[in-house]
């Protein structure tokens, strides 16, 4: 896989070392309230197993899978959700966890669907920001990482499916792309 990538980002140090600072910084903010975490599958699974266990707090954890990517590497604006989350968050205290913000549009959806349950609050996580991609002026409320508008892969975050198990993460090469 590593022969796919142009340039390593950022490296799984950093990643890990980034992801403790956050979760204590999360942990002292939710401190002495209930904390349901939302996982937007698949792609947070990596970041959210890290994150969650460098949040000294207990917590409930759920997942949901949304989708509107399809095979491209720009969102389709159109959020499905495939799985949803499976308990009461109703007055609970919520974070909704994905790997990246780009356009903004998958926060601002699975954000509308969360409230209509009456969370007490409803924040949003990511590791990576492509800041100048967002096209609602949405910006997540905890987020590991800025990074430029280039497509990356690693550390969850996949091609068509691949390249999600990189332990670090990288720019793909665009001879990638032709290939596919
Ligand atoms: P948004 O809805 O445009 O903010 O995009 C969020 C979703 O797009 C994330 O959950 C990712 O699955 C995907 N995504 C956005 N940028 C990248 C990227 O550079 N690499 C891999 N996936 C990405
Ligand atoms: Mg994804």
């Amino acid at each position: 896989m590593n022969e796919d990538i142009k340039k390593v980002l950022l490296t799984q140090e950093e990643i890990v070392n980034r992801i403790q600072e956050m979760g204590k910084e999360l942990a002292a903010d939710y401190a002495g309230k209930e904390l349901v975490v939302v996982v937007l599958l698949k792609g947070a699974a990596w970041f959210a197993t890290d994150l969650t266990r460098a949040i000294d707090l207990p917590m409930r954890v759920e997942f949901m899978v949304a989708s509107s990517y399809g095979n491209g590497t720009s969102t389709s604006g159109n959020v499905k959700v495939k799985l949803d989350i499976s308990e009461n968050i109703t007055g609970k205290h919520v974070l909704l966890i994905d790997d990246i913000i780009d356009s903004g549009i998958t926060f601002a959806a699975i954000s509308d669907m969360l409230r209509q349950h009456k969370p007490a609050s409803l924040k949003t996580v990511a590791l990576c920001d492509k800041a100048e991609r967002r096209v609602n002026g949405l910006d997540a409320d905890y987020v590991g990482f800025k990074i430029p508008d280039e497509f990356v892969v690693g550390y969850g975050l996949d091609y068509a499916g691949d390249y999600r198990n990189l332990p670090y993460i990288g720019i793909l090469k665009p001879s990638v792309y032709a290939r596919k």
